[in-house]
């Protein structure tokens, strides 16, 4: 009998970056990225309400590679929302396309769309070969301020939300805020939610400065919005590369506060209610509960709310 223990060093790169128009006058850093990793193939994925608002997008995505030494292997464009990870349909239909366009483990799936459209594309790309870079787009507010930066992929599965998905470092996101303003104006506004949460558990001048703006955020100003965004995602990334925990091993997830609730809220309700408007819930209740465990904690005995 014996055993062996061996360390295994392995260290990632997250590279994030915020531009406006990222196949055309912000194209530099898609080159960049691209000429960094030396992949030799590329495959674009494109949401079904991104390319409709976009109708000029798959011709500037042309354009780009027409200019850039990466061969485009194909666009694609698939359905987006809750429905692509109610199972594994669009897994198996995005594993046939990397099939096709005979991407290998340095190519680029390079996808662009909202959070539910990320996870299914991005579990596709996590698994496909053990692992095709993928380069994420995100369209969403919720997308670029949280899920976009972050390194998880995920399809539901036994009427459970996320249940089959891995940890995947993307090989580069690229926050294009050009998309964020064709959203419908609900899901603009209610992405902000992720922002509150990272403020709240993170960074007590963000909350501040989100108080400070409300209006401007409400009214869905581009400035504020934008660097509410920015900020957001970048408070993501910094707990994710820097918090000791990226892989989310321990027991202690600040950046799932208020969503212990809202995954059950999601899955009660079939759905029908989206993840923004059940993490803010999750957060009202998570907020209400801690202080009144701090409280107790602290020997009062009775707590007014109003
Ligand atoms: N992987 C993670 O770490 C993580 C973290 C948080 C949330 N999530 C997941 O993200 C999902 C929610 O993502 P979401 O809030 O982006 O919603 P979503 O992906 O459902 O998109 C919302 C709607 O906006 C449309 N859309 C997207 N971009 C658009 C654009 N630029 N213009 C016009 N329409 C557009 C979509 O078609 C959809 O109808 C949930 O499934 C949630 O579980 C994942
Ligand atoms: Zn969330």
């Amino acid at each position: 009998m014996s055993r062996h223990d061996f360390q295994i060093p392995v260290t990632f790169k997250h590279r994030v970056v915020f531009t406006r128009g990222a196949f055309g006058e912000g194209r530099a850093d898609l080159a960049a990225i691209l000429s960094e990793g030396g992949g030799r193939r590329a495959l674009v994925l494109i949401e079904e309400a991104v390319a409709a608002a976009w109708p000029e997008l798959a011709r500037e995505i042309e354009g780009f590679f027409e200019a850039h030494e990466v061969v485009l292997r194909g666009i694609q464009v698939m359905p987006g929302g809750e429905a692509v990870k109610a199972d594994d349909a669009w897994v198996r239909e995005t594993w046939r396309w990397i099939d096709e366009s005979h991407l290998d483990r340095h190519s680029y799936l390079i996808a662009i769309g909202g959070g539910a459209f990320l996870d299914a594309v991005g579990f596709a790309a996590a698994t496909a070969h053990r692992g095709v870079r993928l380069v994420r787009m995100p369209t969403t507010t919720l997308a670029q301020d949280d899920s976009g930066v972050g390194v998880k992929c995920a399809i539901n599965a036994f009427g459970k939300k996320n249940w089959i998905g891995a940890f995947a470092v993307p090989f580069a996101v690229i926050n294009d805020f050009r998309f964020l303003h064709s959203q419908p104006e609900e899901t603009r506004r209610a992405g902000l939610i992720e922002a509150v949460k990272v403020a709240l558990v993170k960074d007590r001048g963000f909350f501040e400065w989100i108080e400070a703006n409300v209006s401007r955020l409400a009214a869905l100003e581009p400035d504020a919005l934008e660097t509410c965004v920015e900020k957001s995602a970048l408070l993501h990334a910094m707990h994710i590369s820097g918090g000791g925990d990226p892989f989310e091993t321990g027991s202690s997830r600040p950046l799932d506060f208020g969503h212990w609730a809202a995954h059950k809220l999601e899955a009660l309700t079939g759905y029908r209610l989206a993840h923004a408007p059940a993490v803010a819930i999750g957060l009202a209740l998570d907020t209400l509960y801690s202080t009144r465990a701090a409280f107790q904690h602290s020997g009062i005995r009775s707590l007014e709310f109003t």
